[in-house]
């Protein structure tokens, strides 16, 4: 059953084909691309068709079913060697959210005890991590409101780390719908979020498409909010979380984190653990993905800086655990993260 204020699904299987909505193009157009084979997946996923560090793993996980319903009719008796080369071209689509690796080895072990058709076991196999992935977020929504005063007014978010990027609801904007359902906040500011802009295209969407009203600001705007009191908690997600609470997110997270200090405000990560990567131990060991230079030098497929300048394009940073105030998870709340209350959180 759907919650208040959720009404967006991003990744959808019928026909027996995976289905996409182009975020690319969103909000201008609200397209769906049909993909067939894992190929074509892996590429959706490097060239921001889908994006957001679950929903990556969700399509994933979907690419590997329609690749062993193509090896399969290849060779009924060799699939599972057939299908390693197809996982490894999914797990090479993007590298920082670790929600990919994680979901092609839930899908790598479903395949090890496979014998005859694979298709519609791993078919229910993805489907389940997508509905897990949505009671994840309906439980964070309600976990990370718990932590948000009731005359709170108006948080500030970054990305988007929404329906979009999950199997739905969101991370970060699960916990926004469902504070908003609250009523403990009656506005949402978001980032516009440079230079893919989830901000102003796909947060501020999913905010119109469900009623809640949103003021989009540049980046470089939200220090100047803050210190005008108009922001009681920032709330994001992530798509890499390590052992000890250091937390890998868009670029341009960290500074907002160091601005939120700064000026008193809260800093809140809700994500999945899916999101936590325990074999990492510090932030500094997570993979920051670098894309292309004309991200940044172009908008809209129009160059527009100085010829001859070139670009820097991290598309994520890494916050310090000590800059956050709590780690929103489905199994639980982290408050001040270290890693023995995130080893604690990750035991339960
Ligand atoms: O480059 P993107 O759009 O995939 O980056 C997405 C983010 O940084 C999100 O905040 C993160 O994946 C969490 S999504 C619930």
């Amino acid at each position: 059953m759907k919650e208040k204020h959720d009404s967006i699904r991003a990744i959808n299987w019928h026909d027996d084909s995976l289905f996409l909505l182009d975020q690319r193009i969103l909000p201008q157009q609200n397209v769906e691309i049909e993909l067939t084979n894992a190929v074509d997946v892996a590429d959706a996923i490097r060239n921001m068709v889908v994006r957001g560090a679950p929903a990556i793993g969700i399509t994933a996980a979907y690419g590997v079913v329609l690749a062993a319903r193509l090896r399969y009719q290849q060779s009924a008796d060799n699939w599972k060697q057939l299908i390693a080369d197809d996982i490894k071209i999914l797990s090479e689509s993007r590298p920082t959210a670790v929600n990919l690796f994680w979901a092609l080895e839930q899908m790598q072990q479903v395949i090890n005890g496979i014998d005859g058709d694979p298709f519609a076991i791993l078919k229910a196999a993805a489907d389940q991590i997508l509905e897990d992935d949505l009671q994840a977020n309906y439980t964070m929504g309600r976990l990370g409101a718990a932590l948000i005063a009731a005359d709170s007014k108006a948080v500030l978010t970054h990305c988007n780390a929404g329906a979009l990027a999950t199997g739905g609801y969101g991370t970060a904007l699960g916990v926004i719908r469902s504070a908003y359902a609250e009523g403990k906040i009656n506005h949402v500011y978001a980032d516009e979020t440079r230079p893919w802009m989830q901000g102003s295209r796909l947060t501020a969407w999913e905010m119109v498409q469900d009623n809640i009203p949103v003021t989009l600001l540049s980046e470089g705007a939200a220090a100047t909010l803050m210190k005008q009191g108009k922001i009681s908690w920032i709330i994001v997600g992530s798509d890499r979380i390590a052992a000890n609470g250091d937390v890998a997110n868009k670029i341009g997270t960290y500074s907002l984190a160091v601005n939120a200090r700064h000026h008193g405000v809260k800093f809140m990560v809700a994500a999945p653990t899916t999101t936590v990567d325990m074999n990492i131990s510090h932030g500094d060991q997570i993979p920051i993905e670098q894309r292309s230079q004309e991200e940044v030098l172009c908008c809209g497929g129009q160059r527009i800086a100085a010829q001859g300048a070139i670009a820097w394009n991290p598309a994520f940073d890494v916050t310090p655990a000590e800059l956050v105030d709590a780690i929103v998870t489905e199994k639980g709340v982290v408050e001040k993260p270290t890693l023995e209350k995130m080893q604690q959180m990750m035991g339960a």
